[in-house]
């Protein structure tokens, strides 16, 4: 701020305070050619009253959204400070938005990430319901998935090979000799969702299972996993290890298992999904497939980093989809080490 007004603008450029108010905020109808004498104004007298005008002029804010299903789950966390060291790194800031799963509240959020002007939208809450509001967001600034896909969505993606973590898990599981392995889904309405059950029914098959495989349909949640662990101890299916598609409703499982007197592995094995920061540290250690979340998190940022900076430059790249390796890691949970990493 030089002490140069709004007034000096108008003065300088020859229109009322009110269009150059117009100008700064991007409302309202302005002619390009008085637009352009108040932009001229605004540079030859060094007026930027904050980073909006400053924003408005050069088109950018430097400022990236994020869209986040649940922030209560240790695994986005991850995801988000891959996203934000990558941003930051380049002069970007970050803002993250939590939608709670519930599509309305997703629609309201971006609305304000699009007023606020942000230069593009990170969207964590792929499913079929948000499809639209990706596609109409994606319309006023490029736009980039991570971790769950819309199937036909027209922008990049960056997730993990959620089928193949499946299925290895799956195949380690039979290789311990369990024949009846028990499955807790996370909603179907989410890719990593279906392509981790696929994982584990190919798994199945593959192991030489011959019965129909035992499934039981969750949300993500840990108060669910504990509820499903006793549906399957009352079920007495003779279930000798249960693998949930994520870690939340696999530590909920083996804690009503171990709450029921049950002994894991012994009796009971359990496997989950994401290696969040809990999964070593409980007793036993919790055996899972480890997502590369702070990976898909940085790289996301960057490919949109990428496209915000080759925006309206020739030979656009078409749009990209990256699927990052998945790992296996053994614990205790299923008779592996006590693994401390
Ligand atoms: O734990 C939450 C799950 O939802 C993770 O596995 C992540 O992949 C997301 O899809």
């Amino acid at each position: 701020m030089n002490g140069t007004t709004i007034r000096d603008v108008a003065r300088q450029a020859g229109v009322s305070i009110a269009t150059v108010s117009r100008v700064i905020n991007g409302s309202g109808y302005v002619k390009d050619s008085t637009r352009q004498r108040v932009e001229a104004a605004v540079q030859a007298l060094g007026f930027l009253p904050n980073n909006l005008a400053r924003s408005l002029l050069s088109g950018s804010t430097k400022i990236v959204g994020a869209v986040f299903p649940d922030i209560s789950n240790p695994f986005f966390p991850v995801v988000a400070r891959g996203i934000d060291d990558a941003l930051t790194s380049h002069g970007y800031m970050l803002i993250i938005v939590n939608t709670d799963n519930d599509a309305g509240q997703e629609e309201a959020l971006v609305g304000v990430l699009l007023q606020k002007r942000v230069d593009g939208i990170v969207f964590v809450t792929g499913s079929p319901e948000s499809s639209g509001l990706v596609k109409r967001a994606s319309a006023q600034v490029p736009v980039l998935l991570v971790d769950r896909e819309i199937e036909g969505a027209e922008c990049d993606t960056v997730t993990s090979d959620n089928y193949r973590g499946a299925y290895e898990m799956t195949r380690y599981l039979a290789g311990l000799g369990h024949k009846r392995i028990a499955f807790i889904s996370g909603p179907a309405k989410y890719s990593t969702s279906r392509k981790r059950l696929m994982g584990f029914t190919d798994g199945l098959r593959d192991s030489g299972a011959q019965e129909q495989p035992l499934l039981f349909y969750g949300d993500f949640k840990y108060e669910t996993g504990y509820s499903i662990g006793r549906e399957i101890l009352s079920a007495g299916q003779g279930i000798t290890a249960v693998f949930a598609a994520n870690d939340l409703m696999a530590l909920g499982a083996m804690r009503c298992f171990l709450d029921t007197g049950i002994l894991v592995p012994a009796q009971i094995a359990v496997a989950g999904y994401d290696d969040i920061f809990m999964s070593p540290l409980v007793r036993p250690s919790l055996t899972t497939v480890s997502q590369p979340a702070y990976r898909m998190g940085a790289v996301a940022a960057e490919m949109l980093l990428e496209r915000l900076q080759s925006a309206g430059k020739a030979g656009r790249q078409g749009v990209r989809f990256l699927a990052l390796d998945p790992a296996l890691v053994v614990r205790e949970s299923t008779g592996g080490g006590r693994s401390s990493s």
